[in-house]
């Protein structure tokens, strides 16, 4: 799927064509493909394109993402931003890194990026200030 996806991908500055599947713990697929823009910032990653339809469309927990592209030698990696954006959903899911023959690498999103900042931490900050707002009243 992640294959098929690829060929939308819409990348006439790059000519670089990423496709994304992700499956959601319900069962659900969610593809995408990159969408670039001529103001160049703004293009966006396959891997961003399929979760975003996927959170928009009610799913928050997942499976697996695979990624695809046209490199014929390489396994295909997700950029750093896109590694944070799936790690925002959970750091213990499937990253399936493939080729255009269809072999993959299958990697844990944690493992892609090890030392995250994640949602956990903006937790961690407000008990402290809940912590620090306790002590003070008890004193
Ligand atoms: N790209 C992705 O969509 N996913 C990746 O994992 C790597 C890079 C896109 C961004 C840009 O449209 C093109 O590939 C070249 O960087």
């Amino acid at each position: 799927m992640a294959a098929k996806a690829k060929d939308f991908a819409y990348c006439p500055y790059s000519k670089f064509r990423v496709g994304a599947a992700v499956l959601t713990v319900d069962g659900s697929f969610f593809t995408g493909c990159n969408v670039e823009n001529a103001a160049s910032n703004l293009g966006i990653c396959a891997e961003r394109v399929a979760l975003s339809k996927a959170v928009s469309e009610g799913h928050q927990r997942f499976k697996a993402i695979a990624i695809a592209s046209d490199l014929k030698d390489d396994f295909i990696s997700p950029c750093g931003g896109c590694r944070q954006f799936l790690i925002e959903f959970g750091s213990q899911w499937n990253v399936y890194l493939t080729k255009p023959d269809g072999s993959h690498r299958c990697m844990a999103v944690e493992a892609l990026l090890p030392a995250a900042f994640t949602p956990e931490d903006i937790q961690k900050e407000k008990k402290e200030e809940e912590k620090a707002q306790s002590v003070e009243h008890n004193s």
